[in-house]
């Protein structure tokens, strides 16, 4: 039976995620795809720390047990930052394993990079929970891309912030409340200023764009504005009027072919797609030439939405690996 030994580079909620849900599935998905999935190592800060032991997999701080094994296929990578995980996924692609990323934060940067190190190594890189979570996007965008043109995407892309938002409108809540509840919930980045000042939500914007537009705007010139100055009395005062504040990001290509974007809070009228998208949802509303609008939802953040959309990645390169041996 053929395999795929992996690596998760993580163990917070989303590598966690992922073990389990490769442990759940693993009988359906050795039967869906023919090839079993073994989690080999797991690569942790804090070698120390507490943790249910784990049969059959090397728990390491160190990321050369990885790097250096030749059986790892696969590394998925759910930790926090821009370094070192760009570093160990280069050096991943580098070696020529498949690579499943959930981090925004660097792959806003450098994606594009990434996955054009992999075409040159005949790899595959996996990126869908870099965006919206568990709603599937990015896969979305892409088969978009191959008969229509993207003109404008427009969503809700940050779960924390929608979440506060609908604890203030729903029960008053107040900010510091409802943001400690979206941190025990695991939707809320470790640092969730992210979070709330907007920061997260355009990481996201700026993977779309990428893949939307062949191009991201400037930085400098989006401007970026988080929920953190509303109070619970603006949201209750706004619901009284039937609005609504969402927190919006919005790209789009104007009259004269240049590509826009904005990124802050937005009061939103009754007849929106985005009036009724609450708690932890995400929703994205795409417009294209030929389609016209089509609105994805769905959980934005959490173990289980954002590791099943790693898995999702990891069934579709495996899938691509059986077209490889059908056609060879
Ligand atoms: N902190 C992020 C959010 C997690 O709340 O949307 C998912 O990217």
């Amino acid at each position: 039976m053929p395999s795929f030994k992996a690596a998760i580079l993580g163990f917070g909620t989303v590598g966690e995620g992922v073990y389990r849900i490769l442990q759940e599935k693993r009988e359906e998905i050795r039967e869906n795809t023919g090839f079993t999935v073994d989690v080999v190592t797991i690569l942790v800060k804090d070698k120390t720390k507490k943790r249910k032991p784990i049969s059959g997999v090397k728990i390491t701080d160190n990321i050369r047990d990885i790097l250096d094994d030749p059986e790892i296929d696969v590394v998925f990578e759910a930790i926090v930052g821009e370094e070192p995980a760009y570093t160990y996924l280069s050096d991943a692609i580098e070696k020529g394993c498949h690579i499943i990323t959930a981090n925004k934060k660097m792959f806003a940067k450098h994606g594009p990079a990434l996955l054009k190190h992999a075409e040159f190594r005949n790899v595959q890189v996996g990126f869908e929970a870099t965006t919206a979570g568990g709603v599937p996007v990015i896969r979305t965008v892409s088969n978009l891309l191959a008969g229509d043109r993207i003109k404008r995407i427009q969503g809700i892309l940050n779960g924390t912030s929608n979440f506060i938002l609908t604890k203030m409108r729903e029960e008053g809540s107040p900010f510091k409340k409802a943001l400690l509840d979206a941190q025990k919930n695991g939707f809320a980045e470790a640092d969730p200023s992210d979070d709330v000042d907007g920061t997260d939500a355009f990481r996201k914007l700026m993977i779309l764009s990428s893949l939307s537009f062949g191009q991201q705007p400037d930085w400098e010139d989006v401007p970026v504005v988080g929920i953190e100055h509303i109070q619970p009395i603006d949201v209750i005062d706004a619901s009284k009027g039937d609005l609504r504040y969402r927190h919006v990001a919005d790209i789009w290509i104007d009259d004269n072919d240049k590509l826009l974007g904005t990124v802050g809070p937005v009061l939103i009228g009754a007849n929106h797609p985005l009036f009724s998208i609450d708690g932890v949802d995400n929703a994205i509303i795409i417009e294209t030439e030929y389609l016209g609008q089509l609105t994805l939802v769905g959980p934005g953040a959490g173990m289980y939405p954002t590791g099943s959309a790693m898995v999702a990645d990891l069934l579709h390169i495996i899938r691509q690996q059986e077209v490889v041996m059908v056609t060879n």
